[in-house]
């Protein structure tokens, strides 16, 4: 299905994963509007967009700010006039046993890798319902599947977000909205990096933004729900 014209909004859009979506999106041909905290970054990432062939919108955010997916929503449609696509990327950890992880790291975690997401899906849900279609697609993480040492405050977003996602998902499709999350394994970003790691063998972001575009590209009448990305042959 093509995916000319489309409008999406991609959090977390300025580097890494989120960066790899919005540039496969531009390709696409489609509109971007690019959501992350850094001005500088994201207007590069936006210039990146533009020399691909989509359009973009670059506005900086802090996805845990309501005030501020407000302004990020009545943006996108001021400049664009509708909603296609939401990419709830944005997203950060902090790893270490539960009696050394910090409150304020544990608060952090939960109001960008949940509470933002939450606020994102609110603020585009009335639109998306209003036209009947759209696609949410929250970027989660096998750690939401998975238990590891250090992982407990990072695992416990990512638990939480899928089942946020599943319930949204049932509620959603009542609407035409199709709500997917995929869960990647380790991918090689700043936030993650692989240094020293075969890149034949690791995931990259473009893995995540490929899975993305293979959700999107489903006929309108068909829902991917899940995907859980992996490297396929780590060792
Ligand atoms: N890398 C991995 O191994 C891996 C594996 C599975 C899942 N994931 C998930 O994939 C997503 C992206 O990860 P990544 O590896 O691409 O991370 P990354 O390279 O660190 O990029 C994170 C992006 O999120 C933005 N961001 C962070 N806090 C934000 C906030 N409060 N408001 C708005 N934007 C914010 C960052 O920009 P600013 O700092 O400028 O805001 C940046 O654009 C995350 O949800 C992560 O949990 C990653």
């Amino acid at each position: 299905m093509s995916l000319e014209g489309q409008v999406a909004i991609v959090t977390g859009a300025s580097k890494g994963i989120g960066k790899a979506i919005a540039l496969s999106f531009a390709k696409e041909k489609m509109k971007v509007v690019l959501a992350a905290r850094t001005k500088s970054e994201l207007e590069k990432a936006a210039r990146e967009v533009n020399q691909l062939g989509g359009e973009s919108l670059p506005i900086p955010v802090d996805v845990s700010r309501e005030e501020n997916i407000t302004q990020l929503v009545s943006q996108t449609l001021e400049n664009f006039g509708k909603i296609d696509v939401l990419i709830n990327n944005a997203g950060m950890g902090v790893f270490a046993p539960v009696d050394e992880l910090r409150v304020d790291d544990f608060d952090r975690m939960f109001s960008i890798n949940m509470r933002g997401v939450f606020l994102c899906t609110q603020a585009v849900l009335p639109y998306m319902k209003n036209q009947k279609s759209g696609a949410i697609i929250n970027i989660s993480s096998l750690a939401g599947k998975n238990f590891f040492k250090g992982g407990s405050g990072y695992a416990a977003t990512k638990w939480a977000l899928n089942g946020f996602t599943k319930c949204l998902m049932l509620e959603a499709r009542e609407y035409d909205i199709r709500v997917s999350v995929v869960c990647p394994g380790s991918v090689a970003t700043e936030f993650s990096p692989h240094s020293g790691k075969d890149p034949a063998k690791i995931l990259h972001s473009q893995d995540v933004a490929d899975a993305v575009l293979t959700i999107l590209r489903l006929p309108s009448n068909a829902l991917m729900s899940e995907v859980d990305l992996r490297p396929t042959n780590p060792k």
